[in-house]
């Protein structure tokens, strides 16, 4: 069978022409048009396309042709190709930004991960409020050990071993590392022992608030082993009880709003007098409600002018100095704020109660 002589849709230079010019117009029509240019491809450069096939029958011409033939379609092709891809990344850049001018791309939607956004604790931001109130009473603030000794933590405040007052602080007692250079270690009951330990490193006049944890043996709706404590002190020359009053008073006023404020008489060994003061409830406002359990009142603090015996436990002169102190809970405080009705609420870390306050 005699060689085909060279068939007609073989890459003669005509033919190759004449798809060069096909090919140019075509893109002219597609141009700016995604589909368009997408079809041109698939016409072209497809497996069924036309440049394709040319370069296939490349195969089938008289071997002396193949040569020239072959290097003259393949030039072809990345000439097209290259054409058309400039035009479909112009034709991608110009949609791009048509979709920016619509508005339809809103740049400052969040991302799809949108992260909740953590914050500080209720007790850390009740501790932080309440030590920037005292701070601008002129109050510095001072901290101490979480493991104390029994010495700082009771003897000092005036709590004789085996007095009855120890009772009323349920005590963790932890086993000293050597008993015989420590008579006893406590999880501090209170925040009080840095009363001693300011006033013996600083004597008077002083001026100082302590935030911090403290632990008891003690758990229900509104006890946790552990929980948070602000100590004050104020001792200089001519301290009386209405300093305290006027205090306390600012102190409440700033935290809870204009609200009523009373003084008990109570028992702390480390004062005298001793008081215990009470807000009207800042859930009825004074009328009585259950939380306050019909009285309108509700106790937020123990304070009282500072025990001679304590200010001689510190080297300092009860003839010349005189002070008061006061404790509080910042638990209690951040349930009293955010009308927490179970202690438990603060310490399970729970997002869906912490993003409500
Ligand atoms: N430390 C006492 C307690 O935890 C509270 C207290 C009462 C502190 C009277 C004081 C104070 O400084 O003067 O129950």
């Amino acid at each position: 069978m005699a060689e085909p002589s060279s068939a007609p849709t073989g890459p003669t230079p005509e033919v190759l022409t004449a798809v060069e010019s096909d090919f140019t117009s075509a893109l002219d029509h597609a141009r700016g048009n995604g589909e368009a240019l997408q079809r041109l491809r698939s016409e072209y450069f497809g497996p069924k396309g036309r440049l394709t096939g040319l370069l296939r029958s490349v195969g089938q011409l008289p071997p002396a042709e193949r040569r020239d033939a072959g290097q003259n379609t393949n030039k072809l092709k990345q000439k097209l190709e290259a054409g058309l891809t400039e035009a479909i990344e112009a034709q991608e850049q110009a949609a791009r930004e048509a979709e920016l001018k619509s508005g339809r791309l809103d740049m400052s939607l969040d991302g799809r991960l949108n992260r909740p956004q953590g914050a500080f604790h209720p007790v850390t931001r009740v501790i932080r409020e309440m030590t920037d109130i005292f701070a601008r009473m002129g109050f510095s603030v001072a901290t101490g050990p979480e493991v104390e000794t029994d010495g700082y933590n009771f003897e000092a405040l005036n709590f004789p071993p085996d007095h009855p007052a120890r009772d009323m602080q349920d005590t963790f007692f932890v086993r000293p590392p050597d008993a015989r250079a420590i008579k006893a270690l406590v999880l501090r009951t209170h925040t009080s022992p840095v009363q001693i330990r300011s006033m013996r490193a600083q004597g008077a006049p002083i001026r100082v608030i302590s935030p911090g944890r403290v632990y008891r043996c003690d758990e229900d709706r509104t006890h946790s082993p552990m929980f948070h404590q602000i100590e004050g002190l104020w001792v200089d020359e001519g301290i009386s009880l209405a300093h305290l009053k006027g205090v306390l008073t600012s102190f409440v006023t700033a935290l809870f709003g204009e609200r009523g404020m009373r003084l008990r008489p109570s028992f702390f060994p480390f004062v005298e007098p001793g008081v215990e003061v009470d807000i009207q409830c800042v859930f009825c406002g004074g009328s009585g409600c259950r939380v306050c359990k019909h009285t309108g009142w509700m106790e937020i603090l123990g304070a009282g002018m500072v025990h001679p015996a304590v200010l001689e436990n510190c080297n300092i002169d009860p003839e010349r100095y005189t002070g008061f102190a006061w404790g509080l809970g910042a638990d209690r405080i951040a349930m009293l704020r955010w009308q927490i009705d179970d202690l438990a609420h603060l310490f399970r870390s729970d997002v869906r109660f912490l993003g409500q306050l």
